[in-house]
């Protein structure tokens, strides 16, 4: 293929317009004149759903077998980046064997709800942990020459009216919680495509919004790919090109309007030729590297993937509850295995991720041959009435083992694409199940297929709880290696599961009315919200446990004084305690003390997966830089790092801090002040300059004269008259007769003055 400008100066204004839209649901256009070929696009993230004759939107129509690895919320619960860089490698070589450019994925979105229909899709309610897991994914893709796409861009947290309905923040709740995972996979992995969300973001849809896809995306950012729409997500298409929108998809009869608009638009001077030629330039740019890139010899071999699907999700299960070790299970005991998803494991959810499973063991088919266990059905998946027979026989079945293990979960029908979920429960005739099993078997073990959080109710009464998410097609495989110890669960929760719905934060706003969602809770969600509020949650953000045990020593910092050019380094001592081998999630936390802005208690930064054999310890090190304590400030637009003291928190969950150690910051700069009639005095005499003019113009002794006249108001009084001065708007000085109008209008300027210096 010629070079990108080469073309440019080459196609007419019909040629770019038309690149500007797709062949069909999957393919960019072609345009044989100048030898520029079609490339093809296909879902993700957890596998490939390739439609090879008929497309369409919801996974309706067959797509080509494929293997499913565990979906994004399995896999952020891994907290092991080596993994999701693995599966994007796999699903990179797929993607070269089957002729395709570009892998949907990942989902980045905010789980901002546990009721939203797509969390399975998604990695984490914490921005970080968001980040740190999609840039390993699509380095993993891309390290195959083949583009990843982040989606959805950007607020795209709920499926109620998902394609109209308008997000709601505030500025800083934007950028520090849902704009953040995105920039660091932005930033790092340079991911070939960015897909904008169906969405309005404050009023303005994903598709037009120059603010989200030129002033952040391109200039803030750096960004230099290019930006395709969620499918069907463009409304005024000239606009969209105009805010930073390249490629329309799918192609369709309305996008060919569409790209006839664009070319009306440049015709009639609307939109200028440099700006068509910036969006075709993107869209060539990556059929080019695409065609460039391709690899002929690569080869899909689903078998072998299907053996990297095992291992995966053995590496996302959590352990949620191990009450008197009950788990792993002993082989030559007898065990009852209960429930409908041992006949039909759920895997993975519905929708535009639904991966066609070449292979998927059922759990019965995994146990067939072990004659130490005994499987009743329990309960009906497809109903949520209770079956007294089947519950019969379960009860009895277990009462005659030594364990009771109760597959459990939400059956597909609960969570999909397109839907939200209405509560947090599981199915009635599980719930029921499980407790009429827990009367009789107290060794009680539940296993959870689920993409999201449910509640509980039973948790006090059952023994052991194994959260499996949605683990794609390992899933028979992996259970059996974790419940009998062949495993050890090394997951972490990356979200918090709360007691009930209502506990959200989100709860009082989600899904929103008449087409709006305010996002009230701003920057408290998950555990920011549950730890500020000292709320207790069914399980912390970060909790999992392990067969073995970790102990935590020796936190160091590498200097307690931090400026904001240096790095810190935090070490921690990490000792597997116990008997066997297992992998611990170090994680990293840092609070401020008495910030003078709303902050979360404590917020994750680092985190470290290490495998210990038993007796040996590892020293980790992390290492900080001022900007890991920085919060999103409005008035510059930008993060910014408070000076003050700060907590350093290392621990096993977000609730298991195992040592903690504090750290002085000196900011570069402080914050400007902005200096008006309405600038409190407290705000002002903060800064020296203030201090030194204020005193020049001897306005301190007036000021001191009116403290004493108060003392006539009661004891405390001069107290009271000093809190009242720090809140005291510079007009007042006027209103209460310590300076002339003219006076106060020097004094502004003066003080500007010296702020800005
Ligand atoms: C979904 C995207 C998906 C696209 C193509 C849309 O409805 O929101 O995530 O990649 O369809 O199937």
């Amino acid at each position: 293929m010629k070079q990108v400008k080469e073309l440019l100066q080459e196609m007419t204004l019909e040629e770019k317009a038309n690149l500007c839209s797709g062949e069909d649901f999957w393919h960019t256009k072609a345009v044989e004149r100048l030898e520029i070929p079609q490339v093809m696009v296909c879902d993700g993230p957890n596998g490939l759903r390739k439609q090879d004759d008929k497309a369409d939107h919801m996974g309706i129509n067959e797509s080509i077998k494929a293997v499913c690895f565990p979906t994004s919320s399995a896999v952020a619960a891994s907290f092991d980046r080596e993994l999701a860089y693995h599966i994007g490698e796999v699903l990179g070589k797929e993607c070269q064997a089957e002729n395709i450019s570009m892998l949907l994925g990942p989902g980045m979105n905010i789980k901002r709800s546990p009721l939203c229909g797509r969390n399975f899709e998604y990695y984490s309610k914490d921005p970080y942990l968001s980040g740190e897991m999609g840039t390993s994914y699509i380095k993993g893709i891309q390290s195959k020459k083949v583009g990843a796409c982040v989606k959805h861009f950007a607020a795209n947290n709920q499926e109620t009216q998902r394609m109209n309905g308008n997000s709601v923040m505030d500025e800083r709740t934007l950028h520090e919680i849902y704009l953040s995972g995105f920039k660091k996979a932005v930033c790092e992995a340079k991911p070939t495509g960015v897909m904008c969300a169906y969405n309005k973001i404050n009023g303005t849809y994903a598709a037009e919004n120059k603010e989200l896809l030129t002033d952040v995306l391109r200039n803030a950012w750096g960004y230099e790919g290019f930006v395709v729409t969620d499918w069907g997500a463009v409304k005024d298409r000239v606009k969209g090109l105009e805010a930073g929108l390249d490629l329309e998809m799918p192609g369709s009869d309305s996008s060919k309007v569409n790209d006839r608009k664009i070319i009306k638009a440049v015709q009639e001077g609307r939109l200028s030729i440099e700006q068509l030629d910036r969006v075709a330039g993107n869209i060539l740019k990556f059929v080019k590297n695409a065609v460039e890139n391709k690899d002929g010899s690569a080869q899909f071999d689903l078998d072998a993937d299907y053996k990297e699907a095992v291992e995966a999700a053995k590496e996302c299960a959590v352990l949620l509850q191990n009450n008197y070790d009950v788990l792993p299970l002993k082989s030559d005991a007898k065990t009852a295995f209960i429930g409908g998803f041992i006949e039909k494991p759920r895997s993975q959810g519905s929708g535009s991720s639904h991966i066609n499973s070449n292979f998927v063991p059922s759990i019965q088919e995994i146990i067939r041959d072990n004659d130490n266990i005994i499987y009743a059905k329990g309960f009906d998946l497809d109903s949520e009435e209770n079956d007294e027979t089947l519950i019969h026989e379960a009860v009895t079945y277990a009462k005659a083992s030594d364990y009771a293990v109760i597959f459990a979960g939400l059956p597909n029908r609960y969570e999909s694409e397109g839907v939200d979920r209405k509560h947090l429960n599981i199915p009635k005739n599980q719930n029921i199940l499980i407790s009429e099993v827990t009367k009789v078997q107290p060794n009680t073990i539940v296993v959870l297929f689920n993409g999201s959080p449910v509640e509980m109710p039973w948790k006090d009464d059952v023994a052991g709880i194994l959260e499996m998410y949605l683990c794609g097609d390992g899933v028979s495989e992996a259970v059996m290696a974790l419940l009998y110890g062949e495993a050890n669960p090394s997951g972490k929760l990356a979200e918090t599961f709360p007691i009930k719905l209502e506990d959200n934060p989100s709860y009082l706003n989600f899904p929103g009315e008449n087409g709006t969602v305010e996002y009230h809770e701003g920057i408290f969600v998950g555990y920011r919200y549950y730890d500020k509020k000292q709320m207790d949650v069914l399980f912390p953000f970060g909790h999992g446990l392990s067969y073995t045990t970790f102990a935590y020593s020796d936190l160091h910092v590498s200097k307690e004084k931090l400026t904001e050019t240096e790095n810190v380094e935090v070490s921690i001592t990490v000792t597997n305690t116990g008997s066997v081998f297992g992998k611990e999630v170090v994680q990293l936390y840092v609070g401020e003390k008495g910030s003078k802005v709303r902050r979360p208690e404590k917020e994750l930064k680092r985190f470290e997966k290490v495998g210990l054999n038993p007796g040996e310890n590892k020293t980790i090190i992390f290492t900080l830089d001022a900007s890991d304590f920085a919060y999103y400030e409005t008035r510059i637009h930008d993060f910014y790092t408070n000076s003050g003291e700060y907590e350093i928190y290392v621990g096993s969950s977000s609730r298991d801090i195992r040592e903690q150690i504090s750290l002085t910051i000196k900011a570069k700069k402080e914050l400007p002040i902005t200096i008006s009639r309405e600038t409190i005095l407290g705000e002002l005499m903060k800064s020296p300059g203030a201090q030194e003019i204020f005193s020049q113009i001897k306005l301190k002794t007036e000021m001191e004269n009116a403290d004493t006249d108060v003392d006539a108001m009661g004891e405390g009084s001069r107290e009271m008259a000093e809190a009242m001065m720090v809140e005291m708007p510079l007009g007042s000085l006027v209103s209460f007769g310590l300076m002339s109008d003219e006076q106060l209008e020097g004094l502004i300027q003066m003080l500007s003055y010296s702020n800005d210096k």
